[in-house]
């Protein structure tokens, strides 16, 4: 066999196996392989296995240093570009004052809204770009990115420019979605969802300017009527549906998700054991977003029941600047073992495979011959220790499609 590249000294490889979401007790089966190597081969993992057992022919070889090695990760949720700041909030809220009441009295995400249609294209580009670097170093080679804070067609559309100008300037796989956000005034919400469906998604699909839609579904929000229509017209033109539903109320967008069969159904903070005990079995991922629960003091999402009930849970960091502004997705799988119930092992399926697969991708968040080769080389030795450790990056090294695209902190790019 010929590779470009040989690494090796792994002290442990850890990977899901097999492709699609894993659901349930699978989230427990990792492969785990002590000294490692693995061989890459324009940008694709070639071999894998015992170092013992590689006898190919290699152009270079990089030895790690008896570290863990694991897939990249795949942030399947974040709103990672906006302009302005919600520190205002974030006192109000600390004294007391709820997320929702400052929503419905125009703040919140309507504030982050004004601040985003103030700034250029540039500036939200220039502005974005650390948030990737930050998400790229703490592991995750994929990171969906939504709009949502653009609420007009132009501004959304300028968004969707923006996030598809940032996939063309960093390393990581960027994969885009529109976010049907916060609804306008009653009289002009019907005309808002014939409109989104008429010409707005035709447009997005004929430009490739999102792969999925995304609907808000929540009191302060749009209500699931309003938003199957959407997601319909969503799933018509070739787009996966995805939904952010049950964060504060049970408001029935997840039997909705469920039933259209969504991509994902993400947030369920508030979601009831009889409605978890309905994903069993389901092809949609339950999106779990633990940065939330730790920044607005929710209550945490019920992950441990969701994978005891056979759902297949994913974990993002939601990134974004009033309900999480968590920078690393290493952290938010070291959150999820902590406030969601999940081990270790559960942790990094939810963050690799599961992931992937909540934004409709086959060809990541695993270590397999011939798919992209996106891995972590870790700080230690022992893989638990990327869910373990807390504040410092358990990530040394992130490699995407067989390049080393930051170590230690560094950026190569
Ligand atoms: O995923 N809940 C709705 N949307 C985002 C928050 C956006 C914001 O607060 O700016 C979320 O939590
Ligand atoms: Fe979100």
């Amino acid at each position: 066999m010929k590779a470009d590249l040989l690494v090796r000294g792994i002290s442990q490889l850890v990977t899901p196996a097999g492709a699609g979401p894993k659901g349930g007790a699978d989230m427990r089966k990792l492969r785990v392989i002590e000294n490692a190597a693995i061989a890459v081969l324009d940008g694709k993992f070639v071999w894998f296995g015992s170092e013992a057992d590689w006898s190919g022919e290699v152009a270079a070889v990089v030895d790690v240093g008896r570290r863990a090695v694991v897939p990249g990760l795949v942030d399947p949720h974040t709103h990672a570009v906006w302009a302005g700041d919600r520190l205002n909030d974030f006192e109000a809220r600390i004294s007391g004052v709820p997320y929702e009441k400052i929503l419905v009295s125009g703040g919140g995400i309507r504030s982050t809204i004004r601040a985003t249609a103030a700034a250029s294209p540039e500036e939200l580009l220039a502005l974005a770009r650390p948030r990737m670097e930050a998400l790229l170093y703490s592991g995750a080679t994929t990171i969906e990115v939504k709009s949502g804070y653009g609420f007009t067609r132009e501004a959304e559309f300028a968004m969707l420019e923006v996030i598809a100008d940032l996939a063309a300037s960093t390393p990581a796989r960027i994969i885009p979605t529109l976010l049907i956000h916060v609804p306008p005034p009653a009289a002009e919400r019907a005309a808002y969802v014939s409109d989104v469906c008429q010409t707005w998604i035709p447009e997005i699909v004929e430009r490739r300017l999102a792969r999925a839609v995304d609907v808000f579904v929540e009191k302060e929000a749009w209500t699931a009527a309003e938003a199957e229509p959407i997601l319909r017209c969503a799933q018509e033109h070739g787009l996966g549906a995805k939904l952010h539903t049950e964060q504060f109320h049970r408001v029935g967008g997840f039997e909705l998700g469920l039933r259209m069969g969504a991509l994902s159904v993400d947030h369920l903070e508030a979601c009831s054991p009889e409605q978890v005990a309905t994903m069993n079995g389901s092809p949609t991922v339950a999106t779990i977003l633990p940065g939330v629960s730790l920044h607005l003091g929710l209550p945490p999402a019920p992950g441990r029941r969701l994978i005891d009930a056979g759902a297949a849970v994913a974990v993002g960091t939601d990134l974004n600047p009033g309900s999480s502004p968590l920078f690393s997705a290493a952290q938010a799988l070291a959150l999820a073992v902590r406030l969601n119930g999940l081990t270790a092992q559960e942790a990094l399926v939810a963050g690799t495979i599961n992931a992937a697969s909540a934004l409709g991708l086959r060809d990541v968040g695993r270590i397999e011959a011939a798919l992209p080769a996106d891995f972590l080389v870790l700080e230690g030795s022992d893989w638990r220790e990327l869910m373990y450790t807390l504040g410092s990056n358990p990530v040394r090294e992130t490699w995407v499609r067989g390049q080393r695209i930051a170590e230690a902190g560094v950026f190569a790019s």
